[in-house]
C-alpha cells in the first residue's frame, strides 16, 4: 500500500504549489511510482505538474448519468466506473495524475467523494507514494475504508485566518475519525524577517504541530507569471530547498 501525504488548508495558501514541490522532490530522489490526486474541485494540480487532463471523476460521473446506455451490457456500474477511472489516469514520467473534477448539480460532490474514497484502496496498491491536493473539506477520506493518510500537511499563509483554518481541518479530521498517522503545520510564503511573534503565539495556542516554514520564493512567482510548471523550478529555488528539508523530517 502506498504511503500517502495529504495537503490541506485554506484556499490560496499554497497547497497545490507545495504538492508539486513534494512530487518534484520524490521524482528527483527516484521515490516512484507516485500517484498525484487532485481532490480540489477547482482543479489545477495538472498545471503545476505540466500535464494535460483528459477527464475527471466528475466528468465520468456526468457521462454515466446522462447516458446510462454507455455502460456495456453485462457490466455493473461499479466495474465500469473502475475501468473508466483507470482510463482517466494521466500517465507521466514517474507519476500518474487522477483528477476529481467539478461535478455539476446538487449531491454530486458527495457522489464523486464516494467514488474517490472507494477506489483509493484499489488504486493505492499500484504506487509507492500518493500525494493528495485537497480542498478544505476532507470528506473523500473515510474511516470506513482501510485507506488512510500517513502524513497530513496543513498549509497556512502568515495570517491568523490561515492558522485558524488549519486548526479547523485538524479538528474535522478528528471528528470524522479519519485515519491519519501524523499531522503537521507548514507556514508558506514567509518573509525574510521570519514568523511574527503573534503568529507563533497563535500556533502554540491552537496546539498545532509546526513542521517548519517555506520562504516567499521569487522563482515561484516568476514560474507562475510565465505559466511554467513548478516541476521545472530550478533546484536552487529557496522554497524547493526548504521543502526538501521539511520532507526529510517526515521519515518517509
Ligand atoms: N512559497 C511561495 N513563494 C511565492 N509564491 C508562492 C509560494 N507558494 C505559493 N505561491 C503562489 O501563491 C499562489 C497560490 O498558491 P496555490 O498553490 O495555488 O494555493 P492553493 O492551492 O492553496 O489555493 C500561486 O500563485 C502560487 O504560485
Ligand atoms: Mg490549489
Amino acid at each position: 500500500m502506498a504511503f500517502t501525504i495529504a495537503v490541506a488548508g485554506k484556499g490560496g495558501t499554497g497547497k497545490t504549489t507545495i504538492s508539486a514541490l513534494i512530487i518534484k522532490y520524490l521524482l528527483e530522489k527516484k521515490m516512484t511510482p507516485i500517484l498525484a490526486v487532485d481532490a480540489d474541485a477547482n482543479s489545477n494540480l495538472n498545471e503545476v505538474l505540466g500535464v494535460k487532463v483528459v477527464d475527471s471523476i466528475g466528468g465520468v460521473r456526468e457521462e454515466i448519468t446522462k447516458n446510462v446506455s454507455s455502460i456495456p451490457s453485462g457490466m455493473s456500474k461499479d466495474a465500469y466506473l473502475e475501468l473508466k477511472i483507470q482510463e482517466i489516469l494521466v500517465e507521466a514520467s514517474g507519476f500518474d495524475l487522477l483528477t476529481m473534477g467539478r461535478p455539476e448539480g446538487p449531491g454530486c460532490y458527495c457522489y464523486v467523494n464516494n467514488i474517490l474514497r472507494r477506489y483509493m484502496d484499489i488504486l493505492a496498491k499500484n504506487y509507492r507514494y500518493v500525494i493528495m491536493d485537497n480542498e478544505a473539506g476532507m470528506e473523500h477520506l473515510s474511516r470506513r475504508t482501510t485507506y488512510g493518510v500517513e502524513r497530513l500537511l496543513l498549509i497556512s499563509d502568515t495570517s491568523p485566518r490561515g492558522i485558524w483554518a488549519a486548526a479547523r481541518i485538524r479538528d474535522l479530521v478528528k471528528e470524522l475519525e479519519l485515519k491519519v498517522e501524523e499531522t503537521y503545520l507548514i507556514i508558506n510564503r514567509v518573509p525574510k524577517e521570519g514568523l511574527s511573534p503573534i503568529l507563533k503565539e497563535e500556533i502554540d495556542k491552537l496546539n498545532l504541530n509546526l513542521l517548519g516554514t517555506l520562504p516567499l520564493d521569487e522563482q515561484i512567482l516568476e514560474m507562475d507569471l510565465k505559466k511554467r510548471p513548478i516541476l521545472e523550478l530550478p533546484g536552487d529555488s529557496c522554497a524547493f530547498r526548504a521543502i526538501s528539508g521539511l520532507i526529510e523530517k517526515l521519515n518517509l
